[in-house]
């Protein structure tokens, strides 16, 4: 048995969460839950969206499955997602990006991973105004060689374990001299310890319009905490959108998987969210654990539920679409 800590998290959340939780439990994964809460509901609950308990919950053990959590725009508390990931150190935002057969989208052809540096750069937190009119703010991107020297091993390790051909490195070195060029310097000398892997490097800008069209040169990309952010949900919409994209937020001690997408209050409450993102995190989760066999069978099982197309969420087919309870029936079956 491994101990899982669950947190369910916003709008969409619940659904989703339980949703995956029935098809992990179904598929014989021996995971034992221990529930926990976090997040905006929390907050309405117990004046703080982030209660000491789960924070202690996840340090016992280590590895979490998240739904996406509410963090209020402009004022109001700061991400419970980026003080997790500052908390145990979680510098690998691991997000693959892949099509499923069956899937309508604008490309078929795309396998790639992002390594999103997910501790440091422009989401350090480290903001305010510098005035007290409030007439001017400035928010402080904080790289550091040994944040930039992690991350990259990370993703050419990947590279290398995966047999991967190439790694791009993203940055905005002409204008960011000091932080993405430093980015860039550390990805190009750790490079050279890889010389299986081609490696090549393309200023954000630039890289978002390649991937828009042509997504099948990349591989494996890494960069900073905010390019990744906004890469990572790019490269989500080549696929069929964020109801298919996973994530992993990983230390050296600690992991949480999670879904790419947010708590989605626009449909939250309908049962008709995609739990597919939360499910392929969670099969990220059972290859964490070693548990590979059973991640494959349920990877396999969602696989064969988008390819025959008829029992997926209306944000996979407008027409047709089924309820999450539906889609997850089908999935199970599958299994
Ligand atoms: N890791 C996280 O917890 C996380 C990540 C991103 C955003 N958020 C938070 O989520 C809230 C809402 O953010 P947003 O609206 O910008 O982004 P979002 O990802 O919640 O939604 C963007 C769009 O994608 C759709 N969508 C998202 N997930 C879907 C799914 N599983 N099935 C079908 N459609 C789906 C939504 O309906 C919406 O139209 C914000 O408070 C934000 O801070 C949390």
């Amino acid at each position: 048995m491994s101990k899982v800590v669950y947190i369910p998290g916003d709008g969409i959340g619940p659904d989703i969460a339980a949703a995956v939780r029935q098809v992990i439990d179904v598929s014989g994964a021996e995971i034992e839950w221990v529930d926990a809460e976090a997040g905006l509901g929390t907050y309405s609950r117990k004046g703080t969206p982030l209660p000491t308990e789960t924070i202690e919950l996840i340090r016992q053990h280590r590895v979490a499955l998240k739904g996406p959590l509410t963090t209020p725009v402009g004022s109001g508390f700061r991400s419970i997602n980026v003080a997790l990931r500052k908390e145990f150190d979680l510098y690998i935002n691991l997000r693959p990006v892949k099509w499923f057969s069956g899937v309508k989208s604008r490309f078929t052809d795309i396998d790639l991973v992002i390594f999103r540096e997910n501790t440091e750069g422009l989401y350090s937190g480290v903001e305010h105004y510098i005035d007290s009119r409030k007439s001017a703010a400035e928010s402080v991107a904080i790289v550091t060689r040994y944040g930039s020297e992690r991350i990259v091993r990370a993703a050419f390790d990947y590279a290398r374990k995966h047999g991967r051909k190439k790694v791009t490195i993203v940055h905005k070195a002409n204008i960011l001299k000091f932080t993405s060029g430093m980015f860039l310097e550390v990805g190009q000398q750790i490079a050279k310890e890889y010389p299986e892997i081609e490696c090549e490097d393309k200023i954000v800008d630039n890289m978002s319009m390649q991937l828009v069209m042509h997504p099948e040169r990349f591989d494996v990309i890494v960069t900073t905490n905010l390019f990744g952010d906004i890469l990572s949900d790019l490269a989500c919409g080549l696929i069929g959108g964020l109801g298919l994209a996973p994530g992993a937020n990983i230390g050296d001690e600690t992991a949480i998987f999670e879904a790419v997408h947010g708590s989605a209050p626009d449909i939250a409450g309908k049962n008709i969210a995609n739990p597919s993102a939360l499910l392929l995190a969670a099969v990220l989760m059972l290859r964490y654990l070693g548990k590979i066999e059973i991640a494959d069978r349920i990877e396999a099982a969602l696989a064969q539920v988008l390819l025959e197309g008829t029992h997926v969420t209306p944000d996979l087919n407008p027409e047709g679409g089924v309820h999450t309870d539906e889609m997850v029936k089908a999935i199970i079956a599958k299994l």
